[in-house]
């Protein structure tokens, strides 16, 4: 990675397995740290599942000093990867943690699934006092299950890596419209409140123009929400599991740098497209041609984009 002269924000895309990638860096270097993981990889994995019965000459002590033998009753085939998931998840966790500076924060996108599998671990890597918020990002969109609430939300864990020091600037959190804006007066009305922790917005639209056709592109209103609120114009952003490199646009959006790392090569070509006004830098520890591939320049407007072109 190369360091981002102060004040002018610039954009690196890195393509490759972000573990390889970040390992070769020195720690805290990034003011904000913002991932949105996949979770089913795909793979069919299989369980053991275990009972235990009081048993004084049992395998195992429980509570105590009590023996308790362990009973074996089956092994379940399925299509998810949990166990997996967390061992894959925990070293990228805990190289978070080492890249972020002393007052930087670190957002983890899950669904309600996972979430709290995953707060568990980043409890013990960043300890409990670091866990800030949940925020819910609540959306409605499509169809309703009828045998269960519909699920409607994604889950974001926040934690400052110091809970005693860290960026948050409440005077750039958007306003947003009180429900009964009649009890309040036509002043506060109009100049609407702050969000809680949870977040309505939609999810981006399958016509609309933010779209970029990455399947799992989340909103720009959200992530931007995060970079305004929780970095300073000019700080430097990561997002190493990239995509299509909504947290590059809004960092750049908003006078920060960003450094996006991704797998996947039609990642890394969406994000050049989505991101070419700024003339991103892109490096390649992967087999992807990058040069060679016709990017066609974004016509949508990204905001700087004079200001960062010859960054
Ligand atoms: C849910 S998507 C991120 C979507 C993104 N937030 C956006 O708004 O477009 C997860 C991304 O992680 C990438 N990914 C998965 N495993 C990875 C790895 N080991 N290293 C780098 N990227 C990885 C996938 O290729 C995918 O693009």
């Amino acid at each position: 990675m190369t360091t981002p002269p102060a004040g002018v924000p610039r954009l690196e895309i890195h393509f490759g397995d972000n573990l390889a990638v970040m390992q070769d860096w020195p720690g805290a270097l990034f003011d904000l740290i913002y991932i949105d993981p996949p979770f089913n990889t795909g793979r069919v994995q299989s369980r053991t599942q275990m009972h235990t019965v009081r048993d004084d000459a049992g395998d195992r002590t429980g509570f105590k000093g009590r023996r308790y033998r362990s009973v074996r009753l089956g092994t379940k085939s399925y299509a998810d990867v949990f166990d997996d998931y967390l061992a894959f998840l925990e070293p990228r966790l805990l190289d978070a943690h080492r890249l972020l500076k002393p007052t930087g924060s670190f957002f983890l996108h899950l669904d309600y699934r996972e979430v709290h599998y995953a707060k568990v671990l980043l409890d013990a890597i960043f300890g409990r006092a670091s866990f800030i918020n949940e925020i819910i990002w609540a959306y409605d969109y499509g169809a309703r299950a009828t045998r269960r609430w519909s699920p409607k939300h994604d889950n974001i864990l926040w934690y400052a890596k110091d809970p005693m020091n860290y960026t948050y600037r409440y005077d750039d959190i958007d306003r947003i419209p009180y429900m009964a804006p009649g009890l309040v007066g036509p002043e506060k009305a109009a100049r609407g409140k702050t969000p809680t922790d949870t977040w309505w917005n939609t999810i981006v639209s399958p016509n609309g123009k933010e779209k970029t056709g990455y399947p799992t592109q989340k909103p720009l209103a959200i992530i931007e929400r995060i970079v305004r609120v929780h970095s300073n114009p000019g700080d430097v952003c990561l997002d190493f599991f990239a995509g299509s490199g909504t947290l590059g646009e809004a960092a750049i959006r908003n006078g920060r740098s960003a450094v996006l790392i991704d797998n996947n090569e039609e990642a890394v070509r969406v994000m050049k497209r989505r991101l070419a006004l700024v003339r991103p830098e892109v490096s390649q520890s992967g087999s992807l041609d990058i040069d060679q591939d016709q990017t066609e320049v974004a016509t949508r407007e990204v905001a700087g984009e004079t200001t960062y072109a010859d960054a």
